[in-house]
């Protein structure tokens, strides 16, 4: 079968949940293609061949160009630090090669915009890590969606809240830098609004609040000299859905406590459905016309009727986890990457996430409400 050479850059959290997520999907999935995780580029040589070596890549590079310009890599995956998404994805397009690139796509809609058009005018494959869409409990939610089981959509209350900044003292890393864009609302907010446009559709209208909690933290790990913080460590905005629905939004990542409470109900005319990933495996679902004394919310869980869990396992129940997503996403890439159906989000639908990330913040400088065709 015709290989699929596999040019990662950035061997972090998302680097190697995509390492294992490429040597993962062969096994489990029926590809057309098989992946070969051919070169791995970090920041110099020695932490590139440390990382290739751990993650199972055949080469290694301290030179991001350099993986781009080898033959053998077909894909550029580029899991660093949001800042470098752009350059890296420019060159590999100029290449003429398909690219997967994690979320948030650029530090603002703008530039996003100039990736959706290099890409387009090439032609390119580009897909964009927003991997809670893969979720099968997610895709279960759209299909109650749009098959009016739950009525007309009323509403959409999302929120992504986790707790890895709400340490004072935490020092300051690549996610408060204002020159990789916005902060929890990029990096989390970017999570909640894929699935609000993926769920219910496309987001006109915005209000927004922002709020930087800690001012100020250490410059580094250990360091005593401190670096001002410019960017927002909490978000909330009212949306008003093109289709007529209102909704709320929520993004922080001081909410102590909160692991992975990346959580959405929408409510109808005739029902509600929930989802938490907290318990991705899970989706609540309640609809009216139950008996008097009867009435409540079910639990379904997630199995083999449900998109994609049958190839992990045949029994329901037994649980998929965040590198499973990830793994399905990566099936939905290499399916497209051989001709088939489209992968979505591609960048043009990671720059339509973007203008709301912008609208929401800009809002909320303005204080006031704003189109998201104002972006
Ligand atoms: N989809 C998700 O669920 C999810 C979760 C976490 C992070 N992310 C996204 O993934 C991206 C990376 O986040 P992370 O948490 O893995 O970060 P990380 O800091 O853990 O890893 C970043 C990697 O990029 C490397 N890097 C930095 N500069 C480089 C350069 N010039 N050349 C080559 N490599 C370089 C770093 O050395 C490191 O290996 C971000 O865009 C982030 O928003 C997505």
């Amino acid at each position: 079968m015709k290989k699929l050479g596999v040019g990662l850059v950035g061997s972090g959290f998302m680097g190697r949940s995509h390492a294992h997520a490429f040597r993962a999907a062969a096994g489990i999935f029926p590809l057309p293609l098989t992946p070969v995780l051919e070169l791995l580029a970090d920041v110099d040589d020695d932490v590139a061949a440390k990382a290739a070596q751990g993650l199972g890549f055949a080469r290694s590079t301290g030179d991001w160009k350099a993986l781009i310009a080898d033959p053998a890599v077909d894909l550029v995956d580029i899991t660093t630090p949001n800042v470098l998404h752009k350059p890296i994805a420019l060159a590999a397009i100029a290449a003429g090669k398909p690219v997967y690139c994690e979320k948030p796509l650029a530090p603002n809609a703008a530039e996003a915009k100039e990736m959706v058009d290099a890409a387009e005018a090439k032609g390119i494959v580009t897909a964009v890590g927003f991997n809670y869409l893969k979720n099968p409990m997610v895709a279960l939610a759209r299909e109650i969606v749009a098959s009016g089981e739950i009525g007309e959509v009323v509403s959409f209350r999302g929120i992504h809240a986790e707790d890895y900044m709400t340490d004072p003292a935490a020092p300051f890393t690549w996610r408060l830098d204002a020159a990789g864009g916005h902060g929890v609302v990029a990096d989390l907010g970017s999570h909640i609004i894929s699935i609000a446009r993926h769920v219910v559709g496309p987001i006109e209208s915005v209000v927004g609040q922002i709020k930087t909690v800690t001012g100020e933290r250490p410059a580094g790990p250990g360091a005593s000299e401190m670096r001002k913080v410019e960017v927002d460590d909490e978000a909330r905005a009212l949306v008003q859905f093109a289709g007529g629905a209102t909704g709320s939004l929520e993004a922080t990542w001081v909410a102590a406590g909160r692991k992975m409470t990346l959580a959405f109900a929408v409510t109808g005319t005739r029902g509600t459905i929930a989802v938490d990933h907290e318990r991705l495996n899970e989706l609540q679902l309640y609809t009216t016309g139950q008996p008097g004394g009867r009435e409540g919310f079910k639990t379904i869980l997630a199995g083999p009727a449900h998109d994609s869990y049958a190839a992990f396992c045949p029994a329901p129940g037994h649980q998929l986890g965040f590198n499973d997503i990830k793994t399905i996403e990566v099936k939905a890439l290499v399916t497209a990457l051989a001709g088939g159906e489209k992968f979505l989000p591609d960048f043009r639908e990671a720059w339509e996430i973007q203008r709301v990330v912008d609208a929401v913040v800009r809002s909320a400088r303005e204080k006031r409400w704003l189109d998201v065709s104002e972006v």
